[in-house]
């Protein structure tokens, strides 16, 4: 019998417990603070307390519930222990949609349409072919890669960032610290796919949208601290981004006195880009749990060096 926790400090994570047990009726599972959670060899976590894992001797494994790992891994003493994460399809297709909705929105002038509405001025704004609107995807992983994969075949040119160069069909691609600034030269709309680490946390600041071309839009879909809000809405107000589209906040929920709620130009979205199903997250634990017994390789294992 293999006793697995489930931890969070903000969100109750209790609905997992009948579906990991569906998928493997040995496992004995604990929600956190209930003390049996302490011995177990499994630590299924969302934003889990900070520490929790040293009072946990018998850990073995630490898995995340989303395909992102900080707040699973940020200030935590993991003593060697292996982190995975979450790898879906039907995860990577609901950001394509999400960006692909995002990256509409400034394309065709979506967010001049709905500035228009609020005072109720009928004005068709210009229309530009896809080719006039450059993408530009910081992260070709799981999920910038499958938005990389859509956006030449809709005729947009898409440019890539990430930490290792790589070839990518339909995709010029810019790679590591020596490669950003001409990639920001050449993007007019910005979307944040990064995991956050060290390297990534406030990247979507003053030196990023200087660096951007005046009149370009951000979207940011990886994590609310990889923004410094207050240089967003500089330069917003500056009139040198146009707009940005935020799904994800350093405090969520959002406080409702918070200035993006009312910064003209900013959509905010609930962190609701995708999500993967509670019925695929618990088959992946409980998959990665048999692989733990039998001593296999365990699937979507996270780098400790990398941080994602
Ligand atoms: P992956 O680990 O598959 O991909 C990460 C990508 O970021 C890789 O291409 C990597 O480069 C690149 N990268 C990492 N660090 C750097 C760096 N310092 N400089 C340049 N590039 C870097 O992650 P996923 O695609 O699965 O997920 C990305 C993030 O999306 C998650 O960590 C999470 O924060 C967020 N997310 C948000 C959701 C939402 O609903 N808003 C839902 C799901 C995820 P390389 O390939 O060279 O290693
Ligand atoms: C994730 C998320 O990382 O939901 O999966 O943000």
């Amino acid at each position: 019998m293999t006793r697995v926790a489930l931890l969070s400090q903000s969100a109750d994570l209790s609905y997992f417990a009948p579906l990991l047990r569906a998928q493997d009726p040995s496992l004995d599972v604990a929600v956190w603070p209930d003390p049996r959670a302490r011995d177990a060899e499994v630590a299924v976590c969302w934003n889990p307390p900070r520490g929790v894992y040293d009072e946990m001797p018998r850990l073995r494994l630490i898995h995340s519930i989303a395909a992102g790992v900080d707040n699973v891994v940020d200030r935590q003493n993991l003593r060697g222990l292996p982190v995975c994460r979450v790898v879906d399809p039907a995860l990577a297709d609901g950001m394509v949609q999400y960006v692909l909705w995002s990256i509409l929105y400034f394309h065709r002038n979506l967010d001049l349409a709905a500035a228009n509405q609020r005072t109720g001025t009928w004005k068709r704004p210009a229309q530009q072919p896809a080719s006039a609107c450059r993408v530009g995807l910081m992260g070709l992983g799981n999920l910038g890669g499958a938005i990389a994969q859509v956006l030449p075949r809709l005729g947009y040119p898409v440019n890539g960032w990430s930490r290792t160069p790589r070839e990518m069909a339909g995709v010029t691609v810019f790679s590591g610290a020596e490669g950003l600034q001409a990639f920001l030269a050449a993007t007019d709309v910005l979307v944040c796919l990064l995991p956050l680490t060290g390297q990534t946390r406030g990247i979507l600041g003053r030196a990023t949208f200087d660096a951007l071309p005046r009149g370009a839009a951000v979207v940011n879909c990886g994590r609310g601290e990889h923004l410094v809000a207050s240089d967003l809405i500089d330069a917003l107000s500056s009139g040198h981004l146009r707009g940005a589209v935020l799904d994800v906040f350093d405090q969520e929920p959002l406080p409702p006195d918070h200035a993006l709620w009312q910064t003209p130009g900013v959509v905010v979205t609930p962190h609701m880009a995708t999500m993967a199903s509670s019925q695929v997250v618990a088959r992946q634990v409980t998959d990665n749990i048999a692989r733990l017994r039998n001593g296999q390789a365990l699937v979507h294992l996270v780098d400790s060096q990398r941080g994602y």
